[in-house]
């Protein structure tokens, strides 16, 4: 059982979902395990990570971008689900999580084709080369920057590729009254409105957005 409770399902429902599931990878056990224990690492979601495995088998992309890598959880599964042919570049600030990321994708298998790029999140989407078309992004760092991280993301994206991100409905403050929202959240949520927004209505992308775990919306260029 995860330990944080579920934001949007009951935690019966979570329960059912879970003991649904086929036995787990032992790595990505171990991973959760060590998150839950080291000052409680924000990996994603197993479920989102299941969603996000299927998302990588079905579209077989050749070049994915993960924006906040943590411990390396979520871009070990992309690249397992990617396929043999399938590079990864994530992107994380903290020294210490990037040799604690590049260390689980060593034991992964995954050190040819997984890149630990240690940048600020702006800097290294900046720093992109601009003829390498992405097939899939995975967006799941400062949700401040949501915006901005679209505005990087979208134009290089290829047509049927593919942007997740995480967290868009953030504890179930983003749709909450205004008047419930904490002003410590208040440019979080602002900015994960304005993120919602954008997906769903930017005419380059048909998108939906995903009651599970967190919040996720799944976007792909037309
Ligand atoms: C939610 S975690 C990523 C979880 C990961 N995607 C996974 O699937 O397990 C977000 C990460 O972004 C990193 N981060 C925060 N600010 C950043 C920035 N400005 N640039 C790059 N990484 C940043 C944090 O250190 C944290 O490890």
């Amino acid at each position: 059982m995860k330990a944080t409770s579920d934001r949007i399902l009951r935690s019966e429902q979570a329960a059912y979902l879970e003991a649904l599931e086929p036995a787990r990878d032992a790595l990505l056990v171990e991973m959760e395990t060590f998150a839950r224990e080291n000052r409680n690492q924000p990996i994603s979601d197993p479920e989102v990570a299941s969603f996000l495995a299927v998302t990588a088998r079905a579209k077989a992309p050749r070049f994915v971008v993960e924006v906040g890598t943590n411990i390396g959880y979520g871009a070990i599964v992309l690249a397992r689900a990617a396929g043999e042919t399938a590079r990864v570049v994530t992107i994380e600030r903290d020294p210490e999580l990037c040799r604690t990321a590049r260390a689980f994708v060593e034991r992964a298998g995954l050190a040819a084709r997984i890149e630990v790029r240690e940048l600020d999140a702006l800097d290294a989407l900046d720093a992109l080369d601009p003829a390498e078309t992405i097939d899939l992004a995975y967006v799941d760092c400062v949700k401040e920057d949501y915006p901005r991280y679209f505005e990087r993301l979208v134009p290089r994206l290829r047509p049927g590729g593919v942007l997740v991100a995480d967290n868009v409905l953030w504890r179930g403050l983003v749709a909450a009254a205004d008047t419930d929202v904490p002003a410590a959240e208040r440019a979080r949520v602002d900015a994960l409105r304005t993120f919602n927004r954008l997906i769903v209505t930017d005419p380059r992308l048909r998108s939906v957005v995903l009651p599970l775990g967190d919040g996720v919306a799944f976007a792909t260029r037309v």
